[in-house]
């Protein structure tokens, strides 16, 4: 009962929480008879694990997935989610995690073992036929890396790594000379996956040591006409395998290898940026300071569905990373999104109408911020006031401070020089004495000689 309590508890606050789901996955160990150093609290009810156990502590994510669940069930979860790009929404699946976690595994599998990219992309096309007869669709499919800081089109090795992400005009962000390949089944989609893992490959002398630095991103876009209407709606669905999230402390590196780090920890950290400011339903949502977050902008507001794996060792040697991810990923987890839209055509005068609704929106929410501007910048002369007060007031008692020092000192100088008067006069009462008793001696001494 009190499991069941607590797990309806935890579903309403999903349903009020929005757009963001985030899944944990802890990886088998390499050795199997190596003691887990992560635990299950859900164990007793396996097939809907939430929670995860670390050094203490107990996180707790939408799902949990142990080194027992397979790929089918893992992808079993996050199906909805990504599928829905087939009704319009924009979706982001990122996996995240320290190197030799598994995101690979998650996102691309083995060919025995396929993952979530596969899987997804087979469902797609599944439901693009059953809904044959009502919609035609066009899909689209691009791939590429970001690998310090810079971008390179797996279609296109021979662009460099010159591209850059521009804004449309409506707001979109895309990369202009970006290859997008169309595809009709899912066999198209797996010659484009393979060129493009050829083409990364080739570029690196380490293929794996390459890969685990540089985040990969599969992007497919989907477009759907109701074959009825004539409307048009648009999904983009991104599959991101993220560069390994292990602090630059640990991995003792320098040079290039720091430089590496370096960068992906400050791409990292501005997803980390983007989701907190998501969070705090921030005016400004710091998009920029990546190229990552830049060119994911549309698919991380609150338009959009995100999934995020944190991808987890289980070996006791890398407790302190696995840490470091599930305190990254339950932040992230708080995040509350607006509620997910759908992004569809309407006819003309729909979409005048949609347009007017969205500049008086705009407009207000421009009127809103003049008034918080307004607000921040009285809120900052008020405090600008109260700190020259507080000031003036510190000055004068430094001021009066400084008169009773003074005061204090002079005083104690007096007191010194009476002390030495005092010491004086005693010296001379003394030495008075003295020659007085040497007299009356002296006076004693004559008397008896006589
Ligand atoms: N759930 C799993 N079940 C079985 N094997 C797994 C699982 N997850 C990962 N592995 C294996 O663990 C190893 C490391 O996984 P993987 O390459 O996916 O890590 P990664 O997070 O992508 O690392 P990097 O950041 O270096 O790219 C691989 O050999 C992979 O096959
Ligand atoms: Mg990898």
């Amino acid at each position: 009962f009190f499991f069941q309590d607590r797990r309806r508890l935890f579903n309403e606050i999903q349903e009020l929480r929005g757009n963001i789901r985030v899944f944990c996955r802890v990886r088998p160990p390499h050795h199997s008879n190596t003691p887990l150093a992560v635990s299950f609290p859900d164990s007793e009810d396996s097939s809907d694990q939430s929670r995860i156990q670390v050094g203490g502590k107990t996180f707790e994510f939408d799902r949990v997935f142990g080194p027992q669940h397979d790929q089918h069930a893992v992808y079993q979860a996050a199906s909805g989610i990504i599928t829905s790009v087939v009704d319009g929404y924009n979706v982001c699946v990122f996996a995240y995690g320290q190197t030799g976690s598994g995101k690979t595994y998650t996102m691309n599998g083995s060919a025995r073992n396929r993952g979530v990219n596969y899987r997804a992309l087979e469902d797609l096309f599944g439901l693009i036929q059953d809904r044959s007869s009502n919609f035609s669709f066009e899909v689209q499919v691009a791939q590429l890396e970001i690998y310090n800081e810079q971008i390179r089109d797996l279609l296109q090795p021979e662009r460099g790594t010159k591209l850059e992400i521009k804004r449309s005009l409506d707001g979109a962000s895309f990369i202009p000379d970006l290859e997008w390949v169309t595809v009709q089944d899912v066999r198209d989609v797996w010659n484009v996956m393979e060129r493009a893992s050829i083409n990364r490959a080739k570029g690196a002398t380490d293929t794996n040591e390459h890969s685990s630095r540089s985040h990969l991103v599969v992007s497919v876009q989907l477009q759907s006409r109701n074959l009825h209407t004539g409307a048009i709606s648009r999904g983009i669905l991104h599959l991101i395998d993220l560069a390994g999230s292990e602090r630059v402390s640990r991995s003792n590196v320098s040079g290039d290898r720091l430089k590496e780090a370096q960068h992906i920890n400050k791409s990292l950290a501005a997803l980390g940026d983007v989701f907190m400011a998501l969070l705090a339903k921030s005016h400004h949502i710091p998009y920029r300071n990546s190229k990552l977050t830049y060119l994911l902008q549309d698919s991380l507001g609150g338009d959009s569905k995100n999934l995020m794996f944190v991808n987890t060792s289980s070996e006791a040697e890398d407790v302190p990373e696995t840490l470091t991810s599930l305190n990254f990923a339950s932040r992230v987890a708080k995040i509350q999104l607006g509620k997910a839209y759908k992004h569809t055509d309407f006819g003309d005068t729909q979409k005048a109408a949609r347009t007017i609704k969205e500049k008086e929106a705009e407009l207000a929410s421009a009127k809103q911020d003049c008034t918080s501007m307004q607000q921040m910048m009285e809120k900052l002369s008020d405090s600008n006031k109260t700190q020259q007060f507080r000031l003036d007031e510190l000055e004068s008692r430094l001021e009066e401070e400084r008169a009773k020092y003074a005061e204090a000192t002079s005083r104690i100088l007096r007191l010194e020089e009476q002390l030495a008067q005092s010491h004086q006069i005693l010296e001379d009462e003394k030495r008075m004495s003295h020659s007085l008793v040497e007299e009356l001696r002296e006076q004693k001494r004559t008397v008896f000689r006589r």
